[in-house]
């Protein structure tokens, strides 16, 4: 199956963070294909964009056939499932496809709480991500402290900056995603290397939640930095 230009796959898209996504992109009118280990539950979560936006381009589809059809892949499936996820495309990423890891190494992971995070060996789950995907397939980190349910909540913009790391060609395209989302401004965030950075702080971000009583999540702003 070939790849629509401007579609955005977004794998495990049936959970609140891929679907916040799904929603934000439909609604800028991006055709958006949602994967499910399940074919049904990703048809139900079209289903739900579509009642939302009925004009929106939405697919439900099974994880590596979403994957086929677009050529960003956002990941959006918990981090202890991330490997996994990843082998399970190698068959079907191609060269030149753009694999976004937005996947936070938090130590429920292992049994712990979310106010902490678990080691990664190879520094990051992006970069744990980059060590996977076959040869030619770009990997960028990005909207990792953005928060579910500001994304959900399409009547108000999310309010939050959007640090996106990976090589600089590789970057741009995920940056421009995030201009899509009124609120969201996407930051150069240099090499991958520094999602081991951004990665952490989302859990300092819950502790601030709970802390603040923010169910709906807080977010993150860079001050004096220059218009683009
Ligand atoms: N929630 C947030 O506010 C937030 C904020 C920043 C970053 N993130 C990151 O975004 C990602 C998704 O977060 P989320 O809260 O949406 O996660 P989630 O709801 O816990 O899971 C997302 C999806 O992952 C799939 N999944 C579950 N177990 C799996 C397994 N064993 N193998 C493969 N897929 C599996 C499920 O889809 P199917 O059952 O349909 O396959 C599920 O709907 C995570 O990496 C998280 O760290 C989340």
């Amino acid at each position: 199956m070939t790849q629509t230009p401007d579609a955005i796959a977004i794998l495990g898209g049936t959970g609140d963070q891929g679907l916040g996504l799904a929603l934000r992109f439909a609604r800028a009118g991006r055709p958006v294909r949602i994967g499910s280990r399940k074919r049904t539950r990703a048809e139900q979560a079209a289903h739900d964009v579509l009642a939302k936006l009925p004009d929106a381009d939405v697919v439900g589809l099974e994880n590596p056939e979403a994957a086929r059809r677009a050529p960003i892949v956002i990941l959006s499936v918990p981090f202890e499932h991330t490997a996994a996820t990843v082998k399970s495309l190698k068959q079907v990423l191609e060269p030149e496809q753009i694999v976004v890891s937005m996947a936070v190494p938090l130590a429920t992971a292992v049994g712990d709480g979310a106010l902490r995070t678990v080691g990664v060996w190879q520094g990051s789950a992006a970069e744990l991500v980059a060590g996977l995907v076959p040869d030619g397939v770009r990997v960028v980190s990005a909207f990792q402290n953005v928060a579910a349910h500001r994304l959900m909540d399409l009547d108000h913009p999310v309010d939050c900056d959007v640090l996106v790391s990976g090589r600089p060609t590789d970057r741009a395209p995920v940056m421009a995603l995030c201009e899509l989302v009124p609120g969201l401004r996407a930051i150069n965030g240099g090499p991958l290397g520094n999602a081991r950075i951004v990665e952490q702080i989302t859990a300092l971000m819950i502790g601030l939640n709970a802390r603040y009583d923010v169910p709906e999540g807080c977010g993150v702003r860079f001050t004096g930095l220059p218009e683009r």
